[in-house]
Order: C-alpha cells, then sequence, then structure tokens
C-alpha cells in the first residue's frame, strides 16, 4: 500500500502590482519562494472593482519559456505582435509558449465586476528556449471533467486523471494542471509520480489532506502546499477549490530578467538586444 503524501512547505502570496498598475497576489516568484522547478511564477489576480485590474499588461515581450493563463471568472482578451487575438473568458485557458519571443498585451474586457484567474510561468529546457512560439487557446467547455460522487468536480487542464486526458498537450516538463472542486463528502485521491514536482494551492474555502501520519491537515485559503512526490494525494474539502500542479524539473540554471528567462547572461543581453532591435 503506497503511502500518502506529506507538506514538505507552506507559503502564501505576496501583494505586489504589476503591468500598468494591476494588483495581484504573487505566490510564486517571490522572495519567499523564488521558483519551484519547473515553475517560475503563479500570480492570482481577484477582485471585484475595476480599479485593481483595468490597467491590464499593455504590450510586453516574453522569452525562454511558456505562460499560463486560466480564468475562473471574468474576461480577458490576448493580442500579439503577429495578429492573433485571443479571447479568455470563464473556465477558459491559454497555454502559451513563448519560446524566442512574444511581445503581446494582455487586457481586462470588462469594465466592472469580479475579475478572477491565475497566471502560471513555466520554463523551458535550454533546448527549446528558442522554439517557435505556440498558442493553446482553449474554451471551457473543451475542457473534460470528470465528476466526484456527491458534486465535486475534477477539471483536467493538463495530464490525467482516471480516464480522460487533459486538453492541453505536447509540454515538455509533462505537466498535470487539475482544477479540483470539491464538494462536502468528496475525497480526491491522485498518485503523484515519482520526480515530479508538485503542489496545491487552495484559492476556495479550505481543504484537508490525508498526511503520511494518517491524519487530516488543513489548508487554507490562499495558502500554496508543496507535496512530497512518489505519494498518494487524498484530499477533502466543503464548498472548496484547489488548483493541483506537478511537472518534471528542468534542473539548469535560471538566470531571470524581468520577462526574459534563459540559462546564462549572455543569453538575457541577446533577449535584450533582439527585443530593442525588433527581431521578437
Ligand atoms: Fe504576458
Amino acid at each position: 500500500m503506497m503511502s500518502y503524501t506529506s507538506i514538505l512547505k507552506r507559503i502564501t502570496g505576496t501583494f505586489v502590482q504589476d503591468g500598468a498598475g494591476v494588483n495581484l497576489s504573487r505566490i510564486i516568484g517571490q522572495p519567499r519562494l523564488r521558483n519551484l522547478d519547473p515553475f517560475l511564477l503563479l500570480d492570482e489576480f481577484k477582485s471585484e472593482s475595476s480599479k485593481d485590474y483595468i490597467a491590464g499588461f499593455p504590450s510586453h515581450p516574453h522569452r525562454g519559456f511558456e505562460t499560463v493563463t486560466y480564468m475562473l471568472h471574468g474576461a480577458m482578451r490576448h493580442r500579439d505582435n503577429q495578429n492573433n487575438e485571443g479571447h479568455l473568458r470563464t473556465g477558459d485557458i491559454q497555454w502559451m509558449t513563448a519560446g524566442r519571443g512574444i511581445v503581446h498585451e494582455e487586457m481586462p474586457e470588462q469594465d466592472n465586476g469580479l475579475l478572477w484567474g491565475f497566471q502560471l510561468w513555466v520554463n523551458l529546457p535550454s533546448a527549446q528556449k528558442m522554439c517557435n512560439p505556440r498558442y493553446q487557446d482553449i474554451a471551457s467547455h473543451f475542457i473534460q471533467e470528470i465528476n466526484l460522487t456527491h458534486g465535486g468536480i475534477v477539471r483536467i487542464i493538463a495530464g490525467q486523471y482516471q480516464d480522460k486526458q487533459g486538453v492541453i498537450k505536447d509540454v515538455s516538463v509533462k505537466p498535470e494542471y487539475f482544477d479540483v472542486r470539491l464538494t462536502e463528502k468528496d475525497i480526491f485521491e491522485h498518485t503523484i509520480e515519482e520526480g515530479r514536482t508538485s503542489f496545491l494551492y487552495v484559492y476556495l474555502g479550505e481543504i484537508e489532506l490525508f498526511d503520511s501520519h494518517e491524519k487530516w491537515e488543513k489548508i487554507h485559503t490562499n495558502e500554496l502546499a508543496v507535496l512530497d512526490p512518489g505519494k498518494r494525494l487524498k484530499l477533502q474539502g466543503e464548498k472548496a477549490g484547489v488548483l493541483f500542479l506537478s511537472a518534471f524539473p528542468i534542473r539548469e540554471p535560471i538566470v531571470q530578467y524581468g520577462p526574459f528567462v534563459m540559462n546564462n547572461p549572455q543569453e538575457i543581453e541577446q533577449a535584450i538586444n533582439d527585443y530593442r532591435e525588433g527581431n521578437f
């Protein structure tokens, strides 16, 4: 019988302002958790007040990694320098592989009401940092779901859960990205493959994790818990929402300069020059 996973580390987000003045919570990519290989950043934006988000993220570049936007509620518009345009609405996911470079804007498409979602940055291995940019823009109804016994739902964004496959394909770190919505009495179980980096982030309510001592451990709202891989994950919660993420670490040097993430300072210099010269 496989033992249950334990919490290796807990972290809560820190308030930051990014873009042209968007207020958000940064959970990965802050002093207490610089990164969690291969994850470079996790931001949660959540506000009912347009002044917190209306400024959006005007034109800015990315190189060397992937940005993943998941909307829990509201609408955003995305547009890049190659005239690609996408609309993200409640429940949609966008997996953007920036590769050798993209310049884009991400703007709210609403001027009031709740805007709530996440942006995750996933690193690329050195051999793929300069690949061609690619989009996987997926509308909510294409995301497969598993219904739990008592009304809970598992939305499978990436990876496999039971007999269903996530809609996001061909990502080098083989991510699992599940949005798990638990109601009273529901139990969510999943085996975390050996060698993966994995974590939970509770965005609604609180959950309990059945740990290696066979005791229920609480994880609170807005708390991220890093998990021990190669073990069994077992959760319960009442009106709770939690993201489960896992992926294989890349184990390469990370040199980051804002929206450029490369392996050494020379490559960062090259990125800055290429961007300045309009070669993205
Ligand atoms: Fe961006």
